[in-house]
């Protein structure tokens, strides 16, 4: 394996700020984001880290680890960015979004190195984002709190990338605490931190089988989630409760799936921070479970691959549920296991998928 150069080796000097942010794994409350509804995620020990050194000019000149060597130097000028389609965006995004709150940032060069996987739904742009946000803003003094940081990053990831998500990811990077998930509501950007029981374990399976939010799906939903809110007449699909299931299930299909899961989507919500608070981690599975179902099939985002994870996980005994997490249409299986048994039971569950559906899997926490 060649050792990656340093920030010395590579702009030759030290950098005088290091930041990073964590990728993020969602609990539960999927796709409920952009309908001002509720979500739940939790930060993973994998983090994207950013040293920067100020530069005397205008440029901004980053190096990234995570990308093939041809790809790994790119530059920009602050006040003449353009959308190139590749990984640099993400810089030039939040720079244009600190810049047009009025933030002052200065030119510099940057080393991006990233453990956040990509493509496996477990929000590797909100990562590199904010932890690219809070290098500006500790190299330049930015008068900017933790939301407005979250804000700036979904601003890069929405109008400067082209990516229509909503806030989950970039809240859950610039506000998440280990041990804790975010509990938050989407619309009135209240949130709470939710211990996570102890009498569980997180276990993270990447399935293997990337997934491409750009590629038009996620588009597709929201637009159907608006059609949804402007036959029933509401605003948001939070608007509604699992009271109105009736009028719901009454919409022309696929509408009526699409809402059914957003309605009781929330409403799962709701029950797995109890389920958390009572620690309760039979029902929180369950909850777990009923959120899969409803991703697979009234949403429809899941992935066989990902089916496959989370039918193994159900029949696993040290498992309380599991369930696809992120955005979807492949990616990583989130679980429950019992406190103390998760690094084996991931392990067998990976061993059984990987003979069963011929991808390769990686566990991805416990680390
Ligand atoms: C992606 C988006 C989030 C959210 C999830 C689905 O991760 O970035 O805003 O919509 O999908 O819950």
């Amino acid at each position: 394996m060649t050792t990656l150069p340093s920030f010395q080796t590579l702009f030759g000097r030290p950098p005088s700020v290091v930041a990073d942010a964590p990728g993020r794994v969602n609990l539960i409350g999927e796709h409920t984001d952009y309908n001002g509804g509720f979500v739940l995620p939790a930060v993973i020990p994998q983090r994207t880290s950013v040293e920067l050194s100020s530069r005397p000019d205008r440029r901004v000149v980053v190096w990234s680890a995570n990308v093939e060597a041809a790809e790994r130097l790119k530059e920009f000028e602050l006040g003449s960015e353009a959308p190139t389609r590749t990984w640099i965006d993400y810089v030039q995004g939040v720079a244009v979004a600190l810049q047009r709150r009025g933030h002052r940032i200065e030119g510099a060069d940057l080393r991006v190195e990233s453990r956040v996987p990509i493509g496996s739904g477990l929000s590797s742009s909100a990562a590199l984002e904010v932890a690219v946000a809070r290098a500006f803003r500790s190299a330049c003094d930015l008068r900017l709190d933790d939301v407005e940081l979250a804000m700036a990053g979904k601003w890069a990831e929405n109008e400067f990338v082209g990516v229509p998500t909503g806030i989950m990811d970039q809240m859950a990077a610039s506000l998440g605490e280990s041990g804790t998930a975010l509990f938050l509501d989407t619309r009135s950007m209240r949130y709470e931190r939710v211990p996570i029981p102890r009498s569980v374990d997180l276990v993270i399976i990447d399935s293997g089988v990337r997934h491409h939010l750009v590629s038009g799906e996620y588009g597709v939903r929201r637009a159907q989630c608006e059609e949804a809110c402007r036959r029933l007449g509401v605003v948001q699909l939070r608007d509604l409760s699992p009271a109105d299931l009736g009028r719901v299930d009454a919409l022309d299909e696929p509408l009526c799936r699409r809402a059914r899961h957003v309605v009781t989507e929330d409403h799962r919500v709701l029950q797995a921070v109890a389920a958390m608070r009572a620690n309760d981690p039979g029902q929180l599975g369950d909850l777990f479970y009923g959120s899969h179902a409803s991703m697979r099939d009234d949403y429809e985002v899941s992935h066989p691959a990902v089916d496959c994870l989370v039918e193994l996980a159900s029949s696993d005994p040290d498992v309380y549920g599991a369930r696809l997490t992120g955005g979807g249409f492949g990616g990583a299986a989130v679980m429950l296991a019992r406190r103390g048994s998760g690094r084996d039971a991931a392990d067998r569950i990976a061993r059984r998928y990987r003979a069963e559906s011929g991808e390769t899997p990686t566990v991805l926490v416990p680390e």
